[in-house]
């Protein structure tokens, strides 16, 4: 496998010309956004005894190619509902849902989601697991050397010597990263992933927290990533935005403009960790 450096090289060239000598040079022109979501609303139908449940109330956020979004908010605000609608398996009831100026008409193979349990084959090993999409009808074609493919998607989620295990002979955190592989392996240039590391054990979200950053920097996708930790948020987005509780509005998108790798303990982190922590207005 190619880790697709397409997307680098175009943003690359979206960044502008280079000055020319002879004219002053033009502003850089933004790249358009991957994802466009303009007053998105969002409300569950009720049925009989059941109230409708209205989860998104006038979202608008704009995520460029390769950017690394988290989405942080109290419990049942609509996270999860929002990404759900970007994945296709729903259709927002007001507003605009865009993916490259195009109306979202379902699931797509550009947009994969990962979820926080992992959904493996308990009966195919870690190797067929991850190859498991790539071999569907859909996507014989697209992929010339699928075992290539595996192999370095193994070594990128930091798997090796373990492609033959079942799924049982693995820990959560493992299991995890075959999700994660098994997501990339389509080749999907959007991750929706909805609380990865929510069922991991301290220790081991620590650590898969780093190696996201790892997978995210050699392939550059553009991520949308749903968590309630806000020191992950900081750690990992480019913008973390921030929702109000149910029907979630966007309270604030926050820009985070911090080299990486970050250090959780920095004065930096515990800065902005803190101004996100008001906004929820919980204490840290
Ligand atoms: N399929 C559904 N039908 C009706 N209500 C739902 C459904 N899924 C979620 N909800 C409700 O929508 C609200 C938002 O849920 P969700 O998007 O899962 O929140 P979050 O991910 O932010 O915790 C919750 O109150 C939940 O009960
Ligand atoms: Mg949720």
């Amino acid at each position: 496998m190619k880790i697709d450096k397409t997307v680098m090289f175009e943003q690359a060239k979206a960044g502008g010309t280079p000055a020319q000598n002879f004219k002053e040079a033009e502003p850089p022109k933004a790249a358009a956004p991957r994802i466009r979501i303009e007053g998105l609303g969002f409300t569950y139908p009720g049925s009989g005894a059941r109230p409708a449940t209205n989860v998104l109330d006038g979202v608008t956020l704009s995520v460029r190619e390769g950017e690394f979004v988290c989405l942080i908010g109290p419990s049942g605000c609509g996270k999860s509902s929002l990404i759900t609608l970007v994945a296709g398996y729903a259709e927002q009831t007001t507003g605009t849902l865009l993916i490259d100026n195009k109306k979202i008409d379902g699931p797509g193979p550009e947009r994969v989601m990962v979820f926080q349990s992992p959904s493996l084959f308990p009966w195919y090993t870690v190797r067929e697991n991850i190859a498991f999409g790539m071999k569907l009808a859909a996507n014989r074609a697209r992929f010339a050397e699928p075992d290539v493919r595996v192999e370095e998607l193994i070594r990128l989620v930091g798997l090796e010597g373990f492609g033959e295990h079942l799924p049982y002979e693995l820990s959560g955190g493992m299991r995890q990263r075959v999700e994660i592989a098994r997501a990339l392996a389509v080749d999907p240039s959007i991750l929706l992933m909805d609380e990865p590391f929510g069922a991991l054990d301290a220790l081991t979200r620590l650590t898969l927290q780093r190696e996201m950053l790892h997978i995210w920097e050699a392939t550059r996708k553009t991520i949308l990533f749903v968590t309630h930790d806000i020191i992950e948020a900081v750690l990992l987005a480019d913008t973390v935005v921030v929702f109000t509780p149910r029907p979630a509005k966007i309270r604030e998108a926050m820009r985070i403009d911090l080299p990486r790798p970050r250090h959780r303990d920095s004065i930096e982190v515990a800065q902005v960790a803190r101004r996100i922590a008001d906004l929820l207005e919980v204490t840290l």
